[in-house]
């Protein structure tokens, strides 16, 4: 598979014309099987922007990211937190939603670093827009996305968190070339709070208790917006 990066417009403005791009994505086999690219949602003035894994069934039919039970449940715990609902721009590390079929049921399948690696120049070019003071990485997925196969979400959950060095950061993200001045002028150093996928909130045997730890580790990127 060739990878997103060919189908990304070279002087793309806004996201909403890399929202439009992404719609004609070939960049892997998954947009065969699903209905429709789901870019991500959300104001490019966001100060905290989540990404979580992929599109599931719901977002796959609507075209919208986080908007079946596990989009429920975040917002959920988003406003419980005491996060703006408002100040958010959520996507996700991979644009089309990977399934399989069982009978008629088509069931969510995690998505392969083949996957991740292909998709990667959407959300390079979505931060390349965004100057968010927090990103929140929900679960493993997004957390190789961003941060590579290193970090472990569950030592370093709910902690409030420099960009690792080690790590492609936001702000190199920023340096790619989008735009009619083709740069970024300034971009805030950038802190990451990592926490479970909501997700991973449903499946838990104590759910509740897997709720609190969520809100609990929202609550932390609260208290970094002040
Ligand atoms: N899970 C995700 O990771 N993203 C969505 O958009 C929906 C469910
Ligand atoms: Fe393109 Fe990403 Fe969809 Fe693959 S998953 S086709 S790279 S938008």
């Amino acid at each position: 598979a060739p990878g997103a990066q060919e189908f990304i417009p070279p002087g793309a403005d806004s996201l909403a014309e890399l929202r439009a791009a992404a719609g004609g994505c070939h960049g892997c086999e998954l947009h065969r099987d699903a209905t429709q690219t789901v870019f991500g949602r959300g104001d490019e003035r966001a100060r905290v922007v989540f990404v979580g894994e992929q599109p599931g069934d719901m977002e796959d039919q609507k075209g919208l990211p986080f908007v079946g039970p596990a989009g429920h449940l975040l917002r959920r715990a988003v406003d419980e937190a005491g996060i703006d609902p408002t100040q958010l721009y959520i996507t996700n590390a991979v644009k089309h939603f990977r399934f399989e079929m069982r009978g008629k049921r088509r069931l969510h399948k995690t998505p392969d670093q083949v996957h991740i690696v292909a998709c990667r120049p959407w959300l390079v070019a979505e931060f390349a827009k965004l100057h968010p003071e927090v990103v929140v990485v929900l679960g493993a997925t997004a957390a190789k996305a961003l941060l590579g196969p290193s970090f472990r979400v569950t030592r370093s959950r709910g902690e409030l968190l420099p960009w690792p060095e080690s790590a492609q950061r936001p702000q190199d993200f920023a340096k790619v070339p989008v735009g009619p001045t083709g740069q970024r002028e300034s971009v805030p150093p950038t802190q990451l709070v990592a926490t479970i996928h909501p997700s991973a909130v449903l499946r838990a045997d104590d759910r509740d208790a897997a709720y609190a730890g969520l809100v609990a580790d929202l609550k932390v990127v609260a208290g970094a917006l002040g």
